[in-house]
Formats: C-alpha cells, sequence, structure tokens
C-alpha cells in the first residue's frame, strides 16, 4: 500500500470576499482547503492540528473506513472535538473508493469554509473506464455569508427561525463576476479546443441544492460518490450537499476555434429550492471557461452567455436528472444490489415544531423549528457514541430508534394538522446485527414545508433503488425497483413529498452518523446513528481506538 501523510493545520486567516474582510477557518491558511490527491487502494494519514479558538472535527465524506470509525471525524458520533491546541492523526483507507470525494469539517456549521476535494484516481495499472481527459479540474461550489458563519449558527438557535440566507455561492471559493468586489478574481479554467476534461464537481454548500451547468457546452456524467456510472449527457446537473459529480466536458464549441468568435463560457450555479415559503439565496454564482486555442491577444473579448439553469422550485427538471443515473456495471465495475434483504426501516423525515422556554423564539406560534426521523429530533450526547459503546458507558444513548413512524397519516397532503408538526428529542440509535442486508426506506412528509432532504449515511456506500412522489406503498413500490443497475451513493436526495429506498449489506462494524446533508436541518436534529454489530472472525470487528483519541 502507498501512503501518504498530510499535515492540516486548522487556523483563522482572513480573507476577502464581496468587499469585507473577515476570518475564516481554513486549512494550512488555504480555502478551499488543500485537494488529498491518491490512488484507489493508497492510504493517507492526515494530522491535524486545531491552531484555532473552536473545538473543530474533520471528516472525510464517503470514504468508508472498513472497520474504523475512530478517523470518521464526527463530534459526539465517533469522537469528542479536537479542542484548541489539541491534535489528532486520522487515517484515510481508500481501499474502497475511486472518484471523487471531499472532506469538510463535522461540527457546527465549520464546513461552510473547511472543505477541500479528495481525488482518488485508478490504481496503478487500471484506467478510467473512459479515455483519458486532457487535465481534470475540482469544481467545489460553496455558500458565503458576509457575517461570521458562526454568529449565523448562533442566531438560528436563539431565534429558533430559519437561518440567515448566504450572501454569495462560490465555485472554488469565488463567487465570480454578478457579486460586488468579485470580478477580479473569478475562477477561470482554460481549455484547448478539441480535447476533453474532466470536471470533479462537490457540492458543499451548507443548506442548498444547487443547478450547475456550462454554457455552449453538454455534460457527459461517468461518476457519482466515488462510483462509475453509465455515461449520460445532460445540459445541467442538480447536485444536493455531499454529492459529488465527475462530468466529461468536450471543448467543442466552434467559437472555440473561431479567432474572432467569443471564445468564453460561463459555468454557472444557483439553487434548486424545493421548499416553499422558505426564503433561500437567490443568486447565482459564475466561473468561466476559456478557450486559448485559435486566439489572437487583440481580439476584443466579448462578454461570455450564461447556462440555462431551470427555475429555483423546478422539481420536474431535478427528478427527470436524477432519473438518468444508473450504474456502469460492467465486468471491471460490477455492481452487488441485495436482491433480498433482512429488515425493512422506513423513516420520516420532517421539519418539525418544538415549543419554546420563554416567549423568545421567531419560529411559527412562537415555537422553535426542529427536524426529525421518526419524530426523533436527534440531541447530541455528552461522550461521543462511538466511545461510550466501545467501553459500554451507559446511559450516554438509547437503542430504541424506531424501525417505523410512530404513526401512519397522509405525510404528503397539502394540508396536515398542524398538532402533527410537534416532535420529541432524544439520542436514540438503531443497532444492525453483522452482515445483514438492510433497506431503509426516507419518507418525505410535507409537516410544515415538503423539501428535497439529501440523506447521508457515513461507512457505506448504498443502492438506490427505488424513489417516488407521495406515500411509499410497501406493497406496490418494491415491484418497481431497480435491483439491476441502481446508482451506488453515500447521499440520496429524498424528493420534495416522495420517498427513497436504498439497500445496503451492514458489513462495516462500526458507529456510523446519518444525517440530512442541509446543515440547518441537521442542526435542528435530522440525524441518527447506526451501530453495526461485530461480526464473529476476526476481520469482522470493530479495531480498536488509536492512542491520540481526542478527551471528552
Ligand atoms: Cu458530509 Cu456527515 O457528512
Ligand atoms: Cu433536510
Amino acid at each position: 500500500t502507498k501512503v501518504h501523510h498530510h499535515t492540516f493545520v486548522i487556523e483563522e486567516t482572513n480573507y476577502t470576499r464581496l468587499c469585507y474582510t473577515k476570518s475564516i477557518l481554513t486549512v494550512n491558511g488555504q480555502f478551499p482547503g488543500p485537494t488529498i490527491n491518491a490512488r484507489n487502494g493508497d492510504m493517507v494519514i492526515v494530522k491535524v492540528y486545531n491552531r484555532a479558538g473552536y473545538n473543530i472535527t474533520l471528516h472525510w465524506h464517503g470514504i468508508r473506513e472498513t472497520r474504523n470509525p475512530w478517523s470518521d471525524g464526527t463530534e459526539y458520533i465517533t469522537q469528542c472535538p479536537i479542542q484548541p491546541g489539541g491534535n489528532f492523526t486520522q487515517r484515510i483507507d481508500l481501499t474502497n473508493e475511486e472518484g471523487t470525494l471531499w472532506w469538510h469539517a463535522h461540527s457546527d456549521w465549520d464546513r461552510a469554509t473547511l472543505y477541500g476535494a479528495i481525488v482518488v484516481r485508478p490504481t496503478r495499472g487500471t484506467a478510467f473506464p473512459f479515455s483519458k481527459p486532457q487535465k481534470e479540474i475540482p469544481i467545489l461550489l460553496g455558500e458565503w455569508w458576509i457575517a461570521n458563519v458562526s454568529q449565523i449558527l448562533a442566531d438560528l438557535i436563539r431565534t429558533g427561525g430559519d437561518p440567515n440566507i448566504s450572501d454569495a455561492y462560490t465555485i472554488n471559493g469565488q463567487p465570480g463576476d454578478f457579486y460586488p468586489c468579485s470580478r477580479k478574481d473569478t475562477f477561470k479554467v482554460l481549455v484547448e479546443y478539441g480535447k476533453t476534461y474532466l470536471l470533479r464537481v462537490v457540492n458543499a454548500a451548507i443548506n442548498n441544492e444547487l443547478y450547475f451547468a456550462v454554457a455552449g457546452h453538454k455534460l457527459t456524467v461517468v461518476c457519482t460518490d466515488a462510483s462509475y456510472t453509465k455515461p449520460f449527457t445532460t445540459d445541467f446537473i442538480m447536485i444536493t450537499p455531499g454529492q459529488t459529480f465527475n462530468l466529461l466536458l468536450e471543448a467543442n464549441n466552434p467559437a472555440g476555434a473561431d479567432p474572432l468568435a467569443p471564445r468564453r463560457f460561463y459555468m454557472a450555479a444557483r439553487s434548486y429550492s424545493s421548499a416553499q415559503n422558505v426564503s433561500f439565496d437567490n443568486t447565482t454564482t459564475t466561473a468561466i471557461l476559456e478557450y486559448t486555442t485559435g486566439s489572437s491577444p487583440s481580439t476584443p473579448a466579448a462578454p461570455p452567455q450564461l447556462p440555462y439553469l431551470p427555475g429555483y422550485n423546478d422539481t420536474n427538471a431535478a427528478t427527470v436528472f436524477t432519473a438518468g443515473l444508473r450504474s456502469l456495471a460492467s465486468r471491471e465495475h460490477p455492481v452487488d444490489v441485495p436482491q433480498t434483504i433482512d429488515r425493512r426501516i422506513i423513516i420520516t423525515v420532517s421539519v418539525n415544531l418544538l415549543t419554546c422556554p420563554g416567549a423568545t423564539c421567531t419560529g411559527p406560534g412562537n415555537n422553535r423549528m426542529a427536524s426529525s426521523l421518526n419524530n426523533d429530533s436527534f440531541r447530541n450526547p455528552r461522550i461521543d457514541i462511538l466511545e461510550a459503546y466501545y467501553y459500554s458507558i451507559s446511559g450516554d444513548y438509547g437503542t430504541n430508534f424506531p424501525d417505523r413512524p410512530p404513526s401512519y397519516f397522509n405525510f404528503t397532503a397539502d394540508m396536515i394538522p398542524q398538532n402533527m408538526t410537534f416532535t420529541k428529542r432524544n439520542t436514540e440509535v438503531k443497532v444492525l446485527e453483522y452482515n445483514t442486508s438492510v433497506e431503509v426506506v426516507f419518507q418525505g412528509t410535507n409537516l410544515l414545508a415538503g423539501e428535497n432532504h439529501p440523506m447521508h449515511l457515513h461507512g457505506f456506500t448504498f443502492y438506490v433503488v427505488g424513489r417516488g412522489f407521495g406515500n411509499y406503498d410497501e406493497k406496490r413500490d418494491p415491484l418497481g425497483y431497480n435491483l439491476v443497475d441502481p446508482a451506488y451513493e453515500n447521499t440520496v436526495g429524498v424528493p420534495r413529498n416522495g420517498w427513497a429506498a436504498i439497500r445496503f449489506r451492514a458489513d462495516n462494524p462500526g458507529v456510523w452518523f446519518m444525517h440530512c446533508h442541509l446543515e440547518r436541518h441537521l442542526t435542528w436534529g435530522m440525524d441518527t446513528v447506526f451501530i453495526v454489530k461485530n461480526g464473529k472472525g476476526p476481520q469482522e470487528r470493530l479495531l480498536p481506538p488509536p492512542p491520540d483519541m481526542p478527551p471528552c
């Protein structure tokens, strides 16, 4: 195994965006943070130093971390945070991954600026299942607030209402030409006519699903969440926070070879906001794709065109795009979809209310906003669940996360009685027997507001076997599943007022977080934990903790 060593120093650094300078959390002073480059089968060891004034953790999103949740980096789930002045060494085991993933902070909303790409190329002696691109370009989509993000989070918790929306989206940390004081730093990609480029797109935004497109060019999806797909050509993508797509872009616009034509094209992203009556950042971020071929420097550059992007509430466009995703399912990249299951877990995914002590909340009806899975709104424990589990510390969490919604009603009706919207708080997890085949059906609800929820599971990649609108029908809907070549993902968008079914084998012992990747919903409690028990064999057991676990 090839081992790569990295040192990540988390520190506050001044950055200027949208005409204002503020101190942000960075790794090694860089924003976005450093890219981790490796190959399938490699091991990456990252020594993380916390030189910031806050408790922080770092997570490697989409990495299986077989038997080693100790390195997963989720605050109060797999570790207590790295305290200011502390450090922690984490291992990223790339045995199972090939494609684009990313790393991000997993404490409070620190991931707003603490994120970077993980690029995993094919192992030596093997190749991409498509011709080698001329160049590979990470495209990290993010979100920027002029205020400090820790203040945005503090206000969210204090008021109990919706969070303040962001002031910009960003591409590789830059807002682009349509924002104040940004034009000179707009991210630019230089291309040659006739060559093919691989865009490695990550949605690192905090609270927004995004449409992304490149003017004058088609995009061919070849990989999602580090799993190859059947190539599928599209004018735009819809990407949820947490997801990644590898896109082939052929630099074949005729203007690219014409010295007199404008040879610059915008790539752009803006919100797909599936909830009604929820305010969102409706600005557009851009970067520039520029042809270097056929150019004569004296040619005046005409202004680039914006690409077509679907409307912010165009759920149909999002649905059509998502339905096109299929695993490659080739001999080199086979699928292994569980054809039968040992258990089905049905989980409602809701935005709810909790009553507010005092009259200080500005949420609906002077209550405060909350979120839940099966009407459990998760509260972080005092000691991380992994250590409590490993050392059998009782009283930290319960194991009664329900297998079914506590009550059945018309989850996706237009009007749901308001008294249904209240939830309860607790710290309940789901225990899974080793190697069982598990199906989880996420059922969206229209409590308060129906919305597309990007549900993410740590420690696994799963097959998205079905998806639909309305209420899941346990008799009828499984008949329509794709058990042949479903997309293999770590984050699934549960359609607004609909459902999504995933399957995986519980063959990774440990403690694994599962949550909505919209940060406001995670803060409100849209999360729980799967504990996968040890198997019998020595290779089927959770590894022991490293000696430098941060103290609780
Ligand atoms: Cu991308 Cu729990 O994380
Ligand atoms: Cu959500």
